[in-house]
């Protein structure tokens, strides 16, 4: 299976991505303890030849957007950052939604403003809104495309049905919904996704740490192949698909060096069928 992906007929990234949220304080609200720190993570992720970052408006707000224009700008050639809008910040933890069309518009606007670009590749609209219609928060995306603002249109936590809704009102390159090993039930969405060859970005790709963790299921393949748990997670979600494009989140270069490693791991089928089926891979909640 090759080991990139084209978003969108022209953006060619490597399958295993950057996923810039966790490089904010807690709750994924303020500045992180060390942005000094946080802008090194970001350097080191295009040192290590990744060129997707996912982010958006929301983290922080503004802060995980502001760490990658401040590390990153100028960008490499190649480097795919990917942001979202529709949501707002109320508090730490707290992240009602608001796609409404000129919020969106407002969002966008912002995101170009604070990662400094005259375009963005990929705006994913954050979550539908269930106050506005689906038609009327990608009319406002469209536009923003029509206008030059952005590339291209990905949509996230969107049902199956909401995909093929989507799909009849823009050119949707990308879905992002919750996925990993012990939590499937994006199945039906992944598939189709992989059936349009739209890319599929599994938010927390490792169950927010926990499949990570030494202790489980995943202990037995990661000891065979002399790899941590973790990696075996990453590992799986790329054999699953030629679409799937994880983005794990870290505030650690250790973590960070370890999760881009996990690229490189080669599972045999066995290891493959044995890992879905384990205990931690047979949760579909
Ligand atoms: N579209 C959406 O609604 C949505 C929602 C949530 C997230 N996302 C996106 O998805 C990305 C990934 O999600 P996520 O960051 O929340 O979850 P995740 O990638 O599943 O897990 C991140 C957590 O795992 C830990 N971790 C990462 N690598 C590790 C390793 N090698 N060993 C041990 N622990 C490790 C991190 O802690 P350390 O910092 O200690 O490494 C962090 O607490 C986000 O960054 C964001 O871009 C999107």
């Amino acid at each position: 299976m090759s080991d990139t992906f084209t978003i969108g007929g022209d953006l060619e990234v490597r399958r295993l991505g950057f996923g810039a949220m966790r490089i904010t304080g807690k709750g994924i609200w303020g500045p992180p303890d060390d942005p000094a720190e946080a802008r090194a993570l970001l350097r080191r992720t295009v040192e290590l030849g990744l060129n997707l970052i996912d982010t958006a408006d929301s983290y922080g707000p503004e802060v995980s957007e502001n760490l990658i224009a401040e590390a990153l700008h100028p960008y490499p050639d190649g480097l795919v950052i990917a942001t979202k809008g529709g949501l707002r910040r109320t508090g730490p933890g707290r992240w009602p939604r608001d796609a409404r069309p000129e919020r969106l518009k407002e969002c966008c606007e912002g995101s170009l403003r604070r990662l400094r670009l005259e375009r963005i590749d990929l705006y994913q609209l954050h979550s539908p809104d269930p106050a506005v219609p689906l038609e009327d928060s990608l009319g406002a995306l469209k536009e923003l495309q029509d206008e030059g603002k952005i590339r291209h249109i990905g949509i996230s936590n969107v049902s199956l049905d909401e995909l093929e809704r989507a799909r009849e009102l823009v050119d949707v390159v990308t879905v992002q919904n919750r996925y990993n090993l012990a939590h499937r039930h994006a199945e039906e969405v992944l598939d189709a996704c992989e059936d349009a060859d739209i890319g599929f970005i599994p938010w927390y790709p490792l169950a927010t740490g926990d499949l990570a963790r030494p202790g489980g299921a995943l202990d037995e393949v990661a000891n065979a192949h002399h790899a941590t748990p973790g990696q075996v997670a990453l590992a799986w979600l790329l054999a699953r698909s030629p679409v799937m494009l994880p983005i794990p989140g870290t505030a650690s270069v250790e973590h960070l060096e370890e999760n881009v490693a996990a690229a490189e791991l080669q599972l045999s089928d066995a290891d493959l069928e044995g890992v879905a089926a384990s205990p931690r891979g047979r949760s579909r909640a």
